[in-house]
């Protein structure tokens, strides 16, 4: 098959009854084992793509830290380009290829904030980011693996469109529990399982106490 679009890789950590964080947000879930697992998915892929309030809510650094190898090109989907000065992303776009993915929406103060920084801005959309306009651009790029790291709103507008080729989640030996806590996937959600979009199992590995499923698309 010929692709037109980049691969996606859907990764999370996730509690044993579905979380990706708890009501307050904390989502501290992983081993060092899975840590180092992980970057070396990561070190794999060109890209790493989360969602503003990831990055407003973990400060992350989206490197490969825990094995050697290059670091993934970083895309932060920020319509209003409202990305904080003193994030680790942005202290780092001078070292770290970095990409802003905004929408017409941005105000003239936060695009021009960003146009001074070392990073490249991506247009798609008008109000909202649309995904599909955005992995034709980066397809076009050269991007031909993003590892998709959530959080829940971003992988639902992934997987809602068909977007999503594998998912690889570490299930924690935790209980969370909470309505309000952030589950793997969010958004609007599908009306039955008819609709749901379906996965194959491929591979489990066991980590000590940890679980890593690895999915691919039916
Ligand atoms: N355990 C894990 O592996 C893991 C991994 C990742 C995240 N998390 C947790 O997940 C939580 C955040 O998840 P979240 O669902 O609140 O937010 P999110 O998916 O990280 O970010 C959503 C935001 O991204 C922006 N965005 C722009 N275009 C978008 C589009 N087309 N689709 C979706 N989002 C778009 C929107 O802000 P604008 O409208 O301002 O553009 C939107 O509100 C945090 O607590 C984080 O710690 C956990």
């Amino acid at each position: 098959m010929v692709r037109s679009r980049p691969k996606i890789i859907l990764s999370a950590a996730m509690t044993i009854d579905g979380k990706i964080a708890s009501k307050s947000g904390d989502s501290k879930l992983s081993s060092k084992k899975d840590k180092i697992r992980l970057h070396k998915l990561r070190s794999k892929t060109d890209a790493i793509l989360i969602g503003k309030n990831t990055l407003l809510r973990d400060d992350p650094l989206l490197t490969v830290r825990y094995h050697k190898g290059k670091n993934p090109i970083r895309i932060i989907l920020d319509s209003k380009g409202e990305i904080p000065p003193n994030s680790k992303i942005i202290k780092t776009c001078n070292k770290i290829p970095t990409i802003i993915v905004a929408s017409q929406n941005i105000s003239k103060k936060n695009l021009n904030r960003l146009k001074k920084l070392p990073l490249q801005i991506i247009f798609a959309g008008t109000k909202r980011i649309n995904i599909q306009k955005l992995l034709k651009i980066l397809f076009k790029q050269k991007i031909q693996t993003i590892l998709l790291e959530g959080g829940s709103k971003t992988n639902w507008e992934f997987i809602s469109k068909g977007f999503v080729d594998e998912i690889v989640i570490t299930i924690a030996p935790i209980v969370v529990g909470g309505q309000t806590s952030t589950s793997l996937v969010g958004g609007e959600g599908f009306l039955n399982m008819q609709k749901s979009k379906k996965f194959k199992l491929k591979n489990i590995s066991k980590f000590k106490n940890e679980f890593v499923v690895h999915y691919s698309k039916l």
